[in-house]
């Protein structure tokens, strides 16, 4: 059985029990209405964990002026029955009042220079600082010897990789692969928000990164590649904000340089903000 958890004191008495048996404690933490991506990482923090503990908050630090922190979508009995099918041993259910106890305003925040500037903190500005504020807290009280992330975020875990070694927290880090719908697009809480009309040109996003792909492997310009990929997805009904070829660090990468690269895409169709990548 799952245990819901959603006093510190309690979480901590859990956790210490945990170790002192000489259990290695996973973490996944999210902000709720779970599906497959979610439960994957739930798997996968399990080969590397005795036991794991999943964290359910709707972080406010997060979300911009108008974003969708107060539609996000909460549903917290399909995501209990979920965890608890996935493995999950424990779920942390903290309070806006517990994590932020001086309030919003006057959180310590964490702020991670560089990687989160570009891309996604270019366009969410201060996004970054919100998910490491949060994951630092939530480190802070779980206390995990391992922490699965998905690679559907992968700037968000390239950050969170970054804080972890700068502010040595004795945590592993764990990237999980992403999990797609059937025609490819990546499994998202957001993707309800698609009308029927809408919803088949979403798959566009996965079928233009692998054109990006072929692209670059063919030897075309990066500039053309990214180019090409933003008319694409214009075409199909899209807002772009980003379509762009990177190195794993999200490093620009010279014209012709060998080695691994990443294509990352941000992009609107109607009100909703849909992101991926593909790394090869
Ligand atoms: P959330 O969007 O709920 O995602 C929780 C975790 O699930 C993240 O690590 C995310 O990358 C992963 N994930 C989401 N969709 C996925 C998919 N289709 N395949 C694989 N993994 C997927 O990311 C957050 O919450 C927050 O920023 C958080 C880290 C919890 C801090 O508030």
């Amino acid at each position: 059985m799952i245990e819901t958890i959603t006093e510190l004191d309690a979480l901590r008495a859990r956790v210490n029990g945990w170790k002192r048996e000489g259990l290695r404690v996973g973490f996944v933490p999210t902000m709720g209405n779970l599906h497959a991506g979610h439960y994957s990482l739930v798997m996968l923090a399990r080969q590397y964990a005795d036991r794991v503990v999943s964290s359910v908050f709707v972080n406010p630090t997060q979300f911009g002026p108008n974003e969708d922190f107060t539609r996000y979508p909460r549903t917290p009995e399909a995501d209990t029955t979920g965890l608890e099918g996935a493995g999950c041993d424990a779920l942390w259910l903290p309070t806006v009042e517990s994590m932020y106890p001086f309030g919003v305003d006057l959180a310590a925040s964490i702020n991670v220079p560089g990687i989160s500037e570009v891309l996604e903190g270019a366009h969410r500005p201060g996004h970054f600082d919100g998910v490491c504020t949060v994951v630092t807290r939530l480190f802070n009280q779980v206390q995990p010897d391992v922490a699965a992330f998905g690679k559907k975020d992968f700037q968000q875990l390239a950050v969170i990789r970054q804080m972890v070694t700068d502010l040595a927290f004795p945590i592993e880090i764990l990237g999980g692969g992403i999990v797609r719908e059937s025609d490819g697009l990546a499994m998202s809480s957001r993707n309800q928000y698609l009308g029927a009309d809408e919803r088949p040109a979403a798959a566009e996003i996965r079928r233009t990164l692998l054109a990006m792909r072929d692209g670059i492997v063919a030897g075309r310009s990066r500039g053309t590649v990214e180019a090409e990929a933003s008319r694409r997805l214009t075409e199909a009904g899209f807002a772009v904000d980003y379509a762009v070829v990177r190195r794993p660090d999200l490093g620009q990468p010279d014209e012709g340089e060998a080695g691994a690269k990443v294509a990352l895409i941000a992009a609107k169709l109607g009100k909703t903000r849909l992101i991926d990548n593909l790394e090869w």
